[in-house]
């Protein structure tokens, strides 16, 4: 059983697609397609050098698309290692083109931009598209695509063939099978392509020859035996938040080396109602995790005092936090790692960063700057995985559903969802009111719909007519949204029906709140917490 394992850990990344990205948003989604499809891949930034590209030792290479234009005075091409190593490329978008320009090809801008759904029709056979049919197409020649270029290629280089056409584009796709290179102008990486999976796994499984060895499964086998290879008979010491990667690096960690794992869950009050005993319950006594709890509460609130000013808040949680954390962990013996969850998005993000190419930066980590400060190494067991693969793995580890599925949840807590000075009244109504939302989401089977929903303190009195007298109470602001990326968000529509009723209770059982409204706002301009 162990050797079976160990076999099957060494084997996951041995069929491996590279993804050079020019820049486009949908980069992620391809790479998060390939693996859906079962084969592990990375990305790397278009102008990685011949070398890395050559090092990676892919069965395949695939060109994202990008914002840039072949026709521009130099635009960002492909290394030529991507050409010279005698794997098949499939170029997507400006994937395409710049194939198509390197390779001897004419790429023109159109004054036409083409964006949206369209119909390709396939004009000649090839591997990539040979067979594939939308379901349920009265044609199965055409397939609904996803559009979004201004360029075209407009002559094809030596060897290649056109395979597809839409009305506006006569090289819609194109392929040259002798080298196995393929171009698609449209994307298949969009569901919107309702093909498009059918037509990544043509490339990344028939004609790269790429096994499906990459699942839930066997990513768990060799994380664990990496694990154990690196750590040793060392203690790793984790901050344990509740949230889903942590709570998934603690599943992993303790799967891989059961009681030298050791985590610190710091309660600082701010915590939803009855999450510290949650945590608690499921890691320790279910799990059998060593989860050693902080009650931090008082030292927060008192720290905190009467700062209202947002970052301020922050960042006074954010020192504190570290502060319990190490004088906790001091008092453990022969630890030398600190496990963290950072995930792949995470590390594309910091490397775009290095490079200048990035338009997101994080600085919501709560343990930044610790490994250095308290000289321990860092583990980080999820570097490889998307946000869906650490669900996946998370189940397979056997963490509850609701637990793998809850909504994001900030590290300083309730703070930033009381509005200005945090109290220790507007923290209780809050947590109770926020508690009657969230239970009611999931009675009725919304709470998977939306990507994040919360109560808001709003520290403004207002009048109500409760019984005989005029009351003066604070308000609730109920907020929910739907977004895939949280860069940008649409509040969700949530029936009034159910506002309605959620409105009542709180009213109801939460003494206090005289008012509840429902935050209408869309990200941008607004974002999706209050503070
Ligand atoms: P915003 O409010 O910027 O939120 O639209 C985007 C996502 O980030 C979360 N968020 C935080 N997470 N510490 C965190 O760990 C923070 O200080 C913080 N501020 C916002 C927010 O909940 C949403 O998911």
């Amino acid at each position: 059983m162990a050797a079976r394992m160990q076999a099957a850990a060494a084997d996951i990344h041995a069929h491996r697609i590279l993804i050079l990205d020019f820049g486009a948003q949908y980069t992620q989604l391809i790479a998060r397609r390939v693996r859906e499809i079962g084969v592990y891949c990375e990305i790397m930034p278009w102008d990685a050098s011949d070398a890395a590209v050559r090092d990676f030792g892919a069965r395949g290479i695939i060109l994202s698309g990008g914002p840039e234009s072949v026709t521009d005075a130099s635009p960002p091409r492909a290394p030529d290692a991507v050409f010279a190593l005698e794997v098949p490329v499939l170029g997507i978008c400006y994937g395409m083109q710049t194939m198509a320009a390197q390779l001897g090809g004419r790429v023109a801008s159109s004054a036409h931009r083409e964006f949206g759904y369209a119909k390709v029709r396939r004009t000649a056979s090839s591997r990539l598209l040979d067979g594939i049919a939308d379901e349920g197409a009265a044609d199965s020649a055409v397939l609904d695509v996803w559009m979004s270029h201004g360029d075209r290629v407009e002559a094809l280089p030596p060897g290649f063939v056109a395979i597809a056409a839409t009305a506006n584009a006569p090289l819609a796709a194109m392929a040259n099978e002798g080298a196995r290179y393929y171009g698609v102008q449209f994307h298949p990486e969009v569901t919107h392509t309702r093909s498009g999976t059918a037509i990544l796994e043509r490339f990344v499984r028939e004609i790269c020859g790429c096994d499906a060895l990459w699942d839930a499964g066997n990513i768990v086998a060799d994380a664990v035996s990496r694990i154990r290879e690196q750590v040793g008979a060392d203690n790793v010491l984790l901050a344990l938040s509740g949230g889903v990667d942590s709570s998934v690096v603690a599943a992993l960690l303790h799967r891989a080396i059961g009681r030298q794992l050791v985590c610190v869950f710091v309660d600082h009050g701010l915590l939803r109602l009855g999450e510290g005993d949650q945590v608690m319950e499921t890691f320790a006594k279910h799990l059998g995790i060593r989860v050693i709890r902080v009650d931090a509460a008082e030292r927060f609130f008192a720290a905190l005092g009467d700062e209202a000013d947002p970052e301020t808040k922050r960042k006074i949680i954010g020192r504190l936090f570290i502060e319990v954390f190490e004088d906790e962990s001091r008092k453990l013996e022969g630890v030398r790692w600190l496990a963290q969850g950072t995930i792949y998005p995470d590390v594309i993000e910091s490397a775009g960063a290095k490079t200048g190419k990035a338009h997101v930066i994080k600085s919501h980590h709560n343990v930044g700057g610790l490994p250095e400060r308290m000289h321990l190494s860092l583990l980080e067991p999820l570097r490889e995985l998307f946000k869906d693969e650490v669900r996946r793995i998370g189940l397979e580890l056997g963490l509850p559903r609701d637990m793998v599925f809850r909504h994001p949840f900030p590290g300083p807590g309730l703070s930033v969802r009381i509005l200005g000075r945090v109290s220790h009244e507007a923290a209780d109504l809050l947590r109770r009111a926020d508690a009657i939302f969230i239970e009611e989401l999931r009675a009725h089977d919304l709470y998977d719909r939306v990507a994040q929903a919360m109560a808001v303190f709003l520290p403004v009195r207002s009048v109500a007519v409760m019984g005989d007298g005029r009351r003066y109470d604070w308000v609730i602001a109920l907020r929910a949204v739907e977004t895939v990326d949280f860069m940008t968000a649409h509040w969700a529509r949530l029936p009034y029906e159910f506002l309605d009723h959620v409105a009542r209770r709180i009213v109801n059982e939460v003494k206090g709140v005289s008012r509840v409204v429902y935050d209408i706002s869309g990200k941008p301009p607004a974002t999706i917490e209050w503070e």
